[in-house]
């Protein structure tokens, strides 16, 4: 019903359409038309009402229909097939069905909205209806399942290069899954890997980017941590800024295939927004403070401490306070 009424006004774009025509075009109630209404309005249709005039669409969000992907992508094999939703649950968790099933590596699970959006450590990733780019790639590379984690890494140079082009040049990665701008969140990844021993099946790598965010839909405890390009005032093309990174992507994970990720490992130190920075680290079996110094050739994070060097292999890293006014989600 939705979609009839907002196929109707972009019929009429531009024309006022009254409540009580759309009401008898469609059997509905007018309270209900209100009500259809309003839920575009949320999905960042821009629709001007008046009570005597009615209702005129004067703009629509741009979507990242399959079509529109496709039209100008650059890619060899990355999102040359496109599974799209509206709305799903998790990204992720389509890919990773669809990757059981035998699905070619580079397809794209791309949606408009996630309701289940899924981050690292079991915390959930806000995910409205066009306000950022919500999708994940499948992969099916042939190294041993060991140096999957340097995949995120990978994943965050090839991201924050595309960033910085389109025009958050302050933007850095924060070890080991997050891009940031300033203290602020701007970006995650989600690396899953299905693998026997020695082998890996495959790897689902779920990216969300926060494009047109705003504070509105952020929860009260976000609003310090998370940032977007509408946040940073940055103006971008969603279609545009996803084949973008779908090329970057595909061209980083082949110098990985092909040179092996010393090269990239060494891109990371250049584009990290935490090296030289106090740190504290909760790890499953103990948590401490240090400075972030390097990264080891695996991808792990170093960290000097008052006891020596730690080596820190998976949790969750913040700046510290004192080397900073906020707290770093
Ligand atoms: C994190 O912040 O810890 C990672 C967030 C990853 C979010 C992306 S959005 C697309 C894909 N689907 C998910 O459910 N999660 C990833």
């Amino acid at each position: 019903m939705r979609q009839d009424i907002l196929d109707y006004l972009m019929e009429n774009q531009g024309t006022f359409v009254s409540g009580q025509k759309i009401s008898e075009l469609f059997g509905i109630s007018r309270t209900a038309v209100w009500k259809h209404i309003r839920v575009l309005k949320q999905r960042g249709y821009v629709i001007e009402s008046y009570t005597k005039k009615g209702y005129c669409l004067k703009e629509a969000p741009e979507l990242l229909r399959p079509e529109q992907i496709a039209n100008g992508l650059k890619t060899g094999l990355f999102g040359k097939k496109i599974v799209y939703f509206e709305k799903v649950d998790s990204t992720n968790t389509v890919a990773k069905r669809l990757a059981d099933q035998g699905a070619d590596e580079g397809t794209i699970v791309v949606a408009e909205e996630q309701t289940g959006g899924r981050g690292r450590l079991d915390r959930s990733f806000i995910s409205p209806f066009a306000q950022g780019i919500w999708f994940s790639l499948i992969l099916r590379p042939t190294f041993p399942p060991m140096e999957v984690s340097k995949l995120t890494l990978v994943a965050a140079v090839a991201l924050t290069k595309v960033l910085r082009r389109a025009g958050l040049i302050h933007c850095g990665i924060k070890w080991p899954n997050d891009i940031l701008v300033g203290d602020k969140k701007l970006v995650g990844i989600l690396t899953e890997l299905n693998a026997s021993v020695e082998k890996i099946n495959y790897v689902v790598m779920g990216i969300g980017i926060n494009t047109a965010l705003g504070k509105k839909a952020l929860p009260r405890e976000l609003k310090k941590t998370v940032t977007s390009f509408a946040i940073e005032n940055v103006p971008v093309q969603r279609v545009e800024l996803l084949q973008d990174v779908l090329r970057e992507l595909e061209r980083y994970y082949d110098v990985a295939g092909e040179q092996g990720f010393a090269p990239i490992l060494e891109e990371w130190k250049v584009l990290s927004c935490m090296l030289g920075r106090d740190v504290e680290v909760s790890a499953s079996d103990r948590s401490f403070t240090g400075k972030a110094v390097t990264l080891d050739e695996n991808g792990n994070l170093m960290v000097e401490t008052a006891n020596g060097m730690e080596r820190v292999l998976a949790g969750d890293v913040r700046v510290r306070p004192s080397d900073r006014t906020a707290a770093i989600e």
